[in-house]
């Protein structure tokens, strides 16, 4: 490991499936839309990326109400049902927000049979974005959701299909579970040029006063601080097989958490439910906390630090 050169910085600069990110820190999809101005929220903030929400090949309203429930352990049950206007109406505005954007822009696409998941890809590819993450472990969304990510069969027919029809990256997202090496071995030998770990993982609460499940599609998906370590395990048994680039998701509050996941094996950082309880100001935080980190720690590159919990 280089150590710092007097008087320069560390650099935050890394590089994921081909593409380069100013700094290891972006949004996870769906908690931000589509928009030109949320790109530029993010990249005001010192984000190195933008992910866009899934979207699908119909529009879609999403499931009643209500859609989010916070947990008491500081998580959230979620279960939006992928609202979205469907492929064409994002690539629309995805193709401004990548045209103004400073920042890589990352379409998210959540689907059916694979024609459908080819013909969105497609779209988005000429709409200019940088790279497409297939949302292969959604944990509710039927038929096309967690099931999908964890059939090793179905993950290599439709990472196949969108990879060797684009030009652009394909990064496979893939939830939670014991397949989950299996699954990614398979994306990767499909063509995939990177991995994003991990989903929300498929859960229910409960009102105890009305009896009921308190949200309206009942199951949801849980995201933030609880499913933390399940995203370390999960990136450090993957990189550890792999050795593949990753993008981590999973309960990144604050820096500590982020260097966690890099020490892993994550290549850079995606933060959803924290943006959604605290605001985008988080992704300056981290950002500036793992900056502070490779000070202190002596580091001239977060590069130097990916997978370094492996090492003996
Ligand atoms: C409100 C909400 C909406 C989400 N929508 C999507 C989505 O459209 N596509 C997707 O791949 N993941 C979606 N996710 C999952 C996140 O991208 C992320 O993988 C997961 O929440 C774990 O990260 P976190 O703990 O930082 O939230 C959503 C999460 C939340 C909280």
């Amino acid at each position: 490991m280089e150590g710092l050169k007097a008087g320069l910085p560390p650099s935050l600069e890394t590089s994921l499936g081909g593409l380069r990110f100013p700094t290891p820190v972006g949004n996870a999809s769906g908690v931000l839309g589509w928009h030109p101005e949320e790109a530029r929220t993010v990249e005001e903030q010192g984000g190195g990326f933008f992910i866009a929400k899934s979207v699908t090949y119909n529009p879609r309203k999403g499931y009643p109400q209500p859609h989010m429930a916070p947990t008491r352990s500081g998580g959230l049950v979620n279960a939006v049902g992928l609202a979205n206007p469907g492929f064409r109406r994002a690539a629309e505005i995805l193709r401004e927000t990548a045209r103004r954007a400073g920042i890589p822009v990352i379409a998210s696409i959540a689907g059916g049979p694979p024609g459908e998941w080819v013909e969105m890809a497609s779209a988005l590819e000429e709409a200019g974005v940088a790279a497409i993450e297939l949302n292969l472990s959604c944990p509710h969304f039927k038929g096309g959701g967690l099931e999908l990510g964890q059939d090793p069969s179905a993950v290599k027919t439709v990472v196949y299909a969108v990879s060797s029809t684009l030009s652009i990256p394909v990064f496979a997202k893939l939830g939670f579970s014991d397949r989950v090496v299996d699954a990614s071995l398979v994306a990767l030998e499909a063509g995939a040029k990177g991995l994003t770990l991990i989903n929300s993982v498929r859960a229910l609460k409960i009102d105890i006063y009305t009896k009921k499940p308190i949200l309206g599609n009942i199951y949801g998906g849980l995201s933030g601080p609880p499913i933390h370590p399940l995203a370390v395990r999960t990136v450090y048994d993957v990189y550890r097989e792999t050795g593949a680039d990753i993008f981590a998701a999973g309960g990144v509050e604050d820096w500590e958490d982020a260097i966690e996941l890099m020490l892993a094996g994550a290549k850079a950082v995606q933060i959803g439910s924290s943006i959604v309880v605290r605001g985008p100001q988080v992704l300056r935080n981290v950002v500036e906390g793992i900056r502070r980190y490779l000070w202190v720690e002596g580091i001239d590159s977060v590069a130097h630090i990916v997978g370094l919990a492996h090492k003996a």
